[in-house]
This record gives C-alpha cells, sequence and structure tokens, in this order.
C-alpha cells in the first residue's frame, strides 16, 4: 500500500480551485493505484496554532525536564507534522497565492515542521527523490509582460522549501486568472481562464496517471 500525503490551505470549502484541481490529481492517482491511502492534513479550513512554531523552536534550547507544557505539546504537534510526510511515498500541496504570498497557514505548517529535528538544517533528508505537486491558484495573472509580472511571491518561496530544502521532486500545476468570473473588470479575460483552468485540471490528471505508474509499475500510464 503506497501513502500519499496531501496538504490544503485554502480557506474555502466550496468553490476552492486548488482543491478542486488536488482533487483531479488525487482521482487519477487512486483510479488507477487502487490500494493508495491519502493521509490529508487541511491547513486552511483547521489552522495549526500560530504559536506552536515559537513554542517548538523555542525549546530546543530548553534542558528536556524544563520544558513547560505549552514547548512539550508544541513539540508532539512538529512530530506528528512530520512523522505525515516521512510516511508517504507521494505528495500533493494544493496552496492559493493570498496577499502576493504565501498563505500564512501553509507557511506555519512548514515552520511547525522544521522545528522538528528530522527536518532541522543538516539533518539527513529523508524525503529526498520522493515525487510531490505543487497546486498554486491566482485571482489574477502574472505572466511575462503582465503588470503584476513578478508580484506572486509565494510560488517561489514554496518551491525554495519544497525542492531546495526538503529535497522534494516537485512538479508544479498552476491555475490563474481564477477571479476573472466574479470580477467584472477582468469579464475580458474569461476565456482565458476557462482555458487556463482546463489546462490545469488536465495537467493534473497526466500527472496523476505518471504518478500511479512510477509507485505502481505494472500500472501503464494512458
Ligand atoms: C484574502 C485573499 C487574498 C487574495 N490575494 C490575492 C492576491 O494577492 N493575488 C491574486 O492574484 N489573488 C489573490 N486572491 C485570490 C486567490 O488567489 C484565488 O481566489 C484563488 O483561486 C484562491 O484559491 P482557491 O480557489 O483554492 O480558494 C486572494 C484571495 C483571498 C481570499
Amino acid at each position: 500500500m503506497k501513502n500519499i500525503f496531501r496538504l490544503d490551505a485554502s480557506i474555502r470549502r466550496e468553490g476552492s480551485v486548488t482543491r478542486a484541481v488536488a482533487d483531479t490529481l488525487q482521482a487519477s492517482i487512486e483510479g488507477r493505484l487502487g490500494e493508495s491511502r491519502v493521509k490529508r492534513r487541511d491547513v486552511g479550513l483547521f489552522p495549526l496554532p500560530a504559536t506552536a512554531w515559537a513554542a517548538s523552536a523555542l525549546a530546543g534550547f530548553v534542558p528536556e525536564d524544563q520544558r513547560s507544557l505549552e514547548q512539550k505539546e508544541a513539540q508532539k504537534l512538529a512530530a506528528e507534522l512530520a512523522d505525515e510526510l516521512v510516511d508517504a511515498q507521494a505528495f500533493i500541496f494544493a496552496i492559493p497565492l493570498y496577499n502576493f504570498g504565501v498563505s500564512q497557514h501553509a507557511k506555519t505548517w512548514v515552520d511547525i515542521l522544521l522545528t522538528d529535528p528530522r527536518f532541522a538544517p543538516g539533518a539527513p533528508r529523508l524525503l529526498a527523490g520522493r515525487p510531490a505537486f505543487l497546486v498554486v491558484a491566482r485571482g489574477g495573472g502574472y505572466g511575462a509582460g503582465t503588470p503584476r509580472h513578478g508580484w506572486d511571491h509565494a510560488t517561489g518561496w514554496l518551491l525554495r522549501i519544497l525542492r531546495d530544502v526538503m529535497e522534494l521532486n516537485v512538479e508544479l500545476i498552476e491555475a490563474e486568472l481564477t477571479l476573472a468570473d466574479v470580477t467584472p473588470a477582468m469579464a475580458s479575460l474569461r476565456e482565458l481562464a476557462a482555458q487556463n483552468l482546463q489546462d490545469a485540471h488536465g495537467a493534473a490528471a497526466r500527472h496523476g496517471e505518471k504518478l500511479a505508474s512510477l509507485l505502481a509499475p505494472g500500472i501503464a500510464a494512458e
């Protein structure tokens, strides 16, 4: 049985593009692997306590027998987050762009996770080479030549953490212009937005097929 870890960071349950595209990816994997087990952590709807980061980070500087209950609980949470990753053979991260930056809930998740000794600087990279997918959604358009090119300060940081710090083998799946349908000023971009969304779902389905064949070599990608 293969374990897949999925993180969701959208603050929306309904109408979320990152959730929908990640669902397509997950369904494509499960449709082929069947017996895969997806462990989900939803920091968008069930945020982690932001104070746990400082408590866990500073606990490392306090002798074990002198740590406060808050510090011990924060370390336990960090260990739980680390366990979820170490136990998985593949990963789905579904994370929207908020205020030109990374979702604070996803950032808190990363910050707490990195306080676990298994993810500390210098520790062996336990996840190195494992396949991962980063699904991002942006309300606007950020392509080269657009006025907001370079304003997405989330995707680069997330890739830095997932690729360079955790050494995951990451494929990026992007959907943008997701606000076109509800923003009158973006009406002329609706067709482009629909195409963009369709492409993101298409990429997710294809990546799911490839991942299934990677995790269970007997299964051929279509
Ligand atoms: C509080 C908030 C801030 C947002 N900030 C931005 C932003 O800075 N740039 C942008 O392009 N879209 C922004 N958006 C739009 C989201 O990126 C877009 O709706 C995306 O589809 C959200 O992901 P979801 O569909 O999975 O919920 C913001 C949305 C919310 C709710």
